[in-house]
């Protein structure tokens, strides 16, 4: 059974942006917002090469990689045709405005899936559960 960890609240996510949420182990996890309120998750990592998926720009049920400008399914994570290749989805649930997110998957999965070796995606620590803002001058922790 799911256990569901608050990270925000949907209008903490800009409208066709996104944040991202460090784990203890593996690569971050992009959370996006569409122009509809959809709120989706995925591995912050391009099934291409490992670009930074969070910091590409979103469109309808998509985002565009910032590196080759592949387009990557929100819903489903997969890269459209004739591209090929998933970035790893996390469940996530809306409830009364704000976002949860499993807090077993966060923990485990796609865990052994690395970070790019270089690029604006690279990090080299990653140390606790903070939420992160791409710019790096807000940090909000859960449950905030
Ligand atoms: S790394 Fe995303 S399109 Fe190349």
């Amino acid at each position: 059974m799911s256990e569901w960890k608050k990270i925000c609240l949907v209008t903490d996510i800009p409208v066709l942006g996104s944040r991202r949420v460090a784990r203890a182990n593996g690569v971050d996890v992009a959370v996006f917002r569409n122009d509809q309120d959809g709120v989706f998750a995925l591995l912050d990592r391009c099934p291409h090469k490992g670009g930074p998926l969070s910091q590409g720009i979103v469109f309808g049920t998509s985002v565009a990689c910032p590196l080759h400008n592949w387009t990557i399914g929100l819903a489903d994570g997969c890269a459209r045709a004739p591209d090929e290749g998933c970035t790893p989805k996390f469940s996530v649930k809306v409830t009364d405005g704000s976002v949860f997110l499993d807090s077993e998957e966060l923990a485990s999965h796609a865990i052994d899936l690395l970070a790019p070796v270089a690029g604006p995606g690279q990090k080299t620590a990653i140390t606790s559960e903070a939420w992160v803002d791409l710019d790096q001058q807000h940090q909000c922790q859960h449950g905030a």
